[in-house]
């Protein structure tokens, strides 16, 4: 089985490995005991992935030698908040881990964010290990260490920066995803190919993400773990990793958080991209292209939010540096650049992307 198992090392503080194949769960601990040692792991997982995978994890583990104790939250964007923090945090101290020991987030983006950034604080940060269980946190959340909560006033706009110890993908939990939450992972693996590779985009245009994904996840990720090496905490290339965020998160946002991550990054891509052109920024045409890839992956292409709304809950993003936005433009298939402008500029720019 180890044969079908890819290894991506991330050179960051730490290093870290991300393996991904099939059956990693069933293995994870003995996988686990080799980076960590024994010691008290607290798995954190969601009322949804529970259920699936969360016995044949404390069963792997305790197999290893670890002690086990595991908290499940309910499932949701709109549970990644100070409650739920506050929740695990109280947990992990009634079970006594310690500074030696070590957080494991089994599921989803919202999963690996909450219980990456308890990790983060709780006695000033213990190590975690990201188990991603959906595409979404296979090609782009687990890996780069980014841990966060939502707050009234936008998402992620709370959190740490803590590189995991390990993650481990096991892409036979794919076979379970719903096709909107497949779809979900699919806009961020999109996202990747527009910033990175002409020939990573293609695979989505025929059909390989759903009969390979373990081929495009480790594409993805190794496109990723080197952004990151070279810029860990965000300062320059990494805001790359952003395109179509801005529209995307301000669509999440006034939904109350209803439309998944994925599907309003997806739009917000859409947008962006159409924007670019019509703004003369692109140096060919790509936005039909873009809008005919997202579509085929089951994902919008548009949002019926008018661009004055978004551009005000855009006003609100993290990505925002005193009066000024930096926004992700694709220049072209697989080359895409930073333009900051201000945030008064924003409202004719999204205008611009809005179909019809
Ligand atoms: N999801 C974007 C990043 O990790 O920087």
């Amino acid at each position: 089985m180890s044969d079908s198992i890819q290894t991506i090392q991330v050179c960051t503080s730490p290093a870290y490995t991300v393996s991904i194949g099939p059956g990693l769960l069933r293995i994870c601990g003995q996988r686990l005991r080799d980076v960590l040692g024994t010691c008290h792991v607290a798995v954190i997982t969601d009322s949804t992935v529970a259920p699936l995978y969360l016995g044949v994890v404390t069963g792997s583990l305790q197999t290893a030698g670890f002690a086990v104790s595991s908290y499940v939250f309910p499932t949701g964007e709109a549970r990644k908040n100070f409650d739920t923090l506050s929740g695990i945090l109280e947990f992990l101290a009634e079970e006594r881990l310690t500074r030696t020991d070590c957080v494991v987030a089994l599921g989803g983006g919202v999963t690996g964010d909450m219980a990456g950034f308890a990790a983060a604080v709780y006695l000033r940060g213990i190590r975690c290990v990201q188990l991603p269980t959906t595409l979404l946190s296979a090609v782009d959340s687990s890996v780069g260490g980014k841990t966060a909560i939502d707050l009234k006033a936008g998402k992620n706009l709370a959190g740490a920066f803590l590189q995991p110890a390990a993650v481990l993908c096991d892409t036979d939990c794919l076979r379970s995803l719903p096709p909107d939450v497949f779809a979900d992972g699919a806009a961020e693996a999109i996202k990747t190919g527009v910033l990175s590779d002409e020939g990573l985009f293609s695979l989505f245009e025929d059909g390989t993400l759903t009969a390979a994904p373990g081929e495009v996840i480790a594409r993805c990720v190794a496109y990723k773990a080197g952004v990151v090496e070279r810029d860990e905490k965000e300062q320059n290339e990494r805001r790359l990793l952003n395109l179509g965020h801005t529209v995307g998160h301000a669509i999440e946002k006034c939904s109350g958080y209803a439309i998944p991550h994925g599907h309003a990054v997806a739009a917000g891509l859409a947008v962006i991209a159409r924007s670019a052109e019509k703004l003369g920024w692109t140096e060919s045409p790509i936005a039909d292209r873009i809008a005919a890839c997202l579509a085929k992956n089951g994902l919008p292409t548009g949002t019926e939010y008018p661009a004055e709304v978004l551009a005000h809950a855009a006003s609100a993003d993290k990505k925002r540096t005193g009066g000024d936005i930096t926004l992700v433009i694709p220049r072209r298939m697989g080359a895409c650049t930073l333009k900051k402008m201000p945030v008064s500029e924003l409202l004719p720019v999204i205008a611009a992307g809005l179909e019809g």
